[in-house]
């Protein structure tokens, strides 16, 4: 494990805010999927309790349920400054204000608090990091990845994201990404490489739209088959 303690900032998303991410359809929530870097969002706590296949993999499941919900308190009002430091680089539309998202952010990470336990023992949450995924070929239907890959452009490498995006591929049929912007809210300097790295080994790619814009011009998810 190469992540520490102070390393992690938890801040979790729900399951509505993932299918409107990913344009998810009430077929793709029946598939067996594998979200990449969940970390504390309620996305797998709410998928599971409408009957859905979900395995969630993040280097932050080598904490106990104390210990995240301890960092989640510890780095909270760092992360509400930051955003507020930041909050023309947002829509503020249905999520109205800062404090907003702040509460919108905590009851998610609440659901994913109350699921963990009991996740870790049924295996939805397992500890782990891209590059490698802990499973075999094709082992899922979709494999989604929100936030973490395009977002830190800046300290991750286009190698990492590159081998990154092959072991999605390779564990999945289908791998949706999103967004396609950086922490300042441009467009990732990886996403044309990708796109030509990708296309020249065949793999169908497409950028297309989704119904969720939070980060201005943060719009579009990228589709690999
Ligand atoms: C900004 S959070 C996004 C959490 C969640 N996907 C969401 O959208 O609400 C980024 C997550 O990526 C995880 N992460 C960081 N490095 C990773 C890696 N190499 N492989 C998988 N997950 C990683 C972090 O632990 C963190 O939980």
């Amino acid at each position: 494990m190469a992540i520490t303690y102070h390393d992690i900032k938890p801040w979790g998303r729900s399951l509505n805010e993932y299918v409107r991410m990913f344009n998810l359809t009430p077929a793709d929530l029946e598939r067996k999927i594998i979200g990449c870097g969940d970390g504390p969002a309620s996305f797998n706590a709410e998928l599971t309790e409408q009957g859905g296949n979900i395995i969630s993999v993040d280097p932050v499941y080598f904490f106990s349920a104390d210990q995240i919900r301890q960092r989640i308190y510890e780095t909270y009002n760092d992360i509400i400054d930051q955003t507020r430091k930041n909050q023309d680089k947002f829509i503020w539309q249905e999520i109205g204000s800062v404090e907003e998202l702040g509460r919108i952010r905590m009851s998610a990470m609440e659901k994913f608090l109350e699921d963990f336990s009991g996740g870790v023992m049924q295996k939805r949450y397992i500890p782990g990091e891209l590059p490698l995924m802990p499973f075999s070929d094709k082992e899922f239907d979709l494999a989604l990845c929100s936030h973490l890959l395009f977002l830190y452009t800046d300290n991750l490498s286009l190698e990492f994201h590159l081998k990154s995006i092959e072991e999605l591929c390779r564990v999945s049929n289908e791998v949706r990404i999103f967004p396609l912007l950086n922490v300042n809210a441009d467009r990732s300097s990886y996403v044309e490489p990708i796109i030509d790295f990708l296309r020249a080994r065949n793999r169908d790619v497409k950028e297309i739209k989704v119904a969720y814009e939070f980060q201005k011009g943060g719009n579009t998810m990228l589709r690999i088959c």
